[in-house]
């Protein structure tokens, strides 16, 4: 139906007038929007203006999808034909439910009654509503005094993403690489191991792993306890893959990297508006970015004893407060903490709550250091240099036998993390793909590892022999037995003194061990 009919039926001349005017008696519009047209009138300025006005509204009338009109006083006073077919999804059936109405109460996100505050023209917009989304043109009316009477709301298109189809097509370019950066950030928080990853398979790194896959099904927060270098951000990995919030981020915190002064805004986040400057927008904490997935506090044992009562009251309640704000704000983040020190300890120092200890206490799993699991060392030594070779591009070093059984006797404080350290730069020192002993020596000497198991020097070669070229230029037969004797303390520890076990993890008999185990005896 052409809208200029539409209006003339629907909104004669002289029935817009009396709506304008009429209805609202006091602060009423004095007269319509749309010019007279009076044939009678001499053709002077006034007389093309008033006909250039009537052809404007008419032109918008005919070409755009609907048109609404508002008094001062924000109530919409009419609507054209075309409009009417909007009034279902904005939740009315009769046009009289909506016309009379305040046009931000029947009309979601309408900025007409902002147009009639400020006088100024939205020539161009977008509207989005329950009716759909629209490009919008919002003129003021004003009277001959110049003042503001009402507003003109015009829908200029609906379904923008057809009509506008360069604009938008540009627009979702933009939202996809948006997309695209954020699944990069979420692949980065993701997990970057699963169990898999954990190598060993002695008895005590079975265990762990035993353990963590338990956690894994459980939401309750998660201890992990062990020395530098034993695995146990790996085993957080690990956890957060295995469970139900896989899908989720997995955010870490080192307490112990971020200064005590910034923990907080770290943790909890910034309210908009708590600082002037950089921060006045506001900041997410890391249980905020956490949320859908895990929380991996590392180093918890460092966390100041100030900021412990907020961090228990988040775990109690599932809630934070942002720094600067005063409300609560849930959260919904699972919780795994890991330490390198005693925290029972520290609880028995007073540098720890005992209540936060007991809340962070639920599943504990202990990470056992590298020297109680001296079998793993083989494993982990052809894993990690795997590993290196890939980083360096080039092919994995070939570990001699000789240089593997120095590694496995070695005391290890730092575990994996200076084992790997230890082969890499031996594997500096090679020249071929091959570790041979030696150089694994230099490395060992340099960074002044000592022996697991106590080795027994020969009198005779004692410093010395050392001062000139190290230990290795000794009798051999002196050198295989020490090493032996290494082993075989190694592998009693690393199978918790069980004999069977510790043979077998030799590869020897039961009987050839306890031979040797005599042998060593009757030598001391
Ligand atoms: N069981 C394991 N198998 C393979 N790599 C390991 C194992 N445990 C630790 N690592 C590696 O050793 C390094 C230190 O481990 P990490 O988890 O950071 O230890 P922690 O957090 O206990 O200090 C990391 O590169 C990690 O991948
Ligand atoms: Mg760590």
């Amino acid at each position: 139906m052409p809208a200029q009919a539409g209006i003339h039926d629907q909104a004669p001349r002289s029935t817009l007038g009396r709506r304008l005017g009429g209805d609202r008696a006091a602060g009423g519009l004095p007269s319509p929007p749309m010019p007279a047209s009076d044939d009678t009138l001499p053709l002077d300025g006034q007389r093309i203006l008033a006909l250039a006005a009537r052809s404007m509204f008419d032109l918008f009338a005919n070409a755009s999808e609907g048109m609404l009109l508002v008094d001062r006083d924000g109530r919409v006073v009419w609507i054209n034909d075309q409009y009417k077919r909007f009034l279902p999804a904005l939740g009315f059936e009769r046009v009289e439910d909506f016309v009379g109405k305040p046009v931000a109460e029947v009309v979601q996100n309408t900025q007409m009654d902002r147009v009639i505050r400020t006088g100024k023209p939205i020539l161009i917009d977008l509207l989005a509503n329950r009716a759909g989304t629209f490009v919008v043109s919002r003129i003021p009316l004003r009277d001959e005094a110049g003042e503001v009477i009402g507003a003109l709301g015009i829908v200029l298109f609906d379904h923008p993403e057809t009509t506008l189809q360069p604009l938008i097509s540009k627009f979702a370019n933009l939202q996809r690489e948006l997309d695209e950066a954020r699944r990069e950030l979420a692949t980065q928080r993701r997990t970057k191991y699963t169990l898999a990853s954990f190598i060993g398979s002695s008895p005590a790194a079975t265990e762990v792993k035993r353990q963590a896959r338990r956690a894994a099904l459980s939401s309750s927060p998660v201890l992990l306890l062990g020395e530098t270098g034993t695995g146990k951000e790996l085993l957080a990995h690990a956890i957060h893959a295995g469970s139900a919030r896989a899908r989720g981020p997995l955010v870490s915190v080192n307490i112990a990297a971020v200064p005590d002064t910034l923990l907080e805004a770290e943790f909890f986040g910034v309210a908009p508006g708590a600082y002037t400057g950089a921060d006045r927008k506001g900041r997410d904490g890391k249980f905020k970015l956490a949320d859908g997935g895990t929380l991996f506090l590392d180093e918890i044992g460092d966390m100041p004893l100030s900021l412990q009562p907020k961090l228990l009251r988040a775990l109690q309640e599932g809630e934070i407060e942002p720094l600067g704000s005063n409300r609560l704000v849930p959260f919904d983040a699972r919780v795994i903490a890991a330490t390198s020190r005693d925290l029972a300890q520290l609880v028995r120092e007073g540098r720890f709550r005992e209540d936060l200890y007991y809340r962070l206490n639920v599943l504990p799993i202990r990470v056992p250091p590298l020297r109680e699991r001296q079998a793993d060392i083989p494993a982990l030594v052809e894993a990690l240099g795997e590993d290196i070779g890939l980083r360096n591009g080039t092919l994995p070093p070939e570990v001699s036998p000789q240089a593997l059984a120095l590694l496995q006797a070695q005391a290890w404080r730092g575990n994996i993390r200076e084992l790997r350290n230890v082969l890499e730069q031996a594997a500096m020192r090679s020249d071929s793909r091959r570790i041979e002993a030696a150089p694994v020596q230099e490395v060992l000497c340099a960074a002044g590892i000592e022996p697991a198991a106590p080795v027994q020097l020969a009198p005779d070669a004692g410093q010395g022999a050392q001062a000139h070229g190290g230990p290795l230029l000794r009798p051999l037969a002196e050198q295989v037995a020490q090493l032996e004797r290494a082993a075989i303390a190694a592998a009693l520890a690393a199978s918790g003194g069980n004999k069977v076990a510790a043979a077998r993890l030799l590869g020897i008999s039961r009987a050839t061990l306890y031979e040797r185990l005599s042998d060593i005896q009757a030598s001391v």
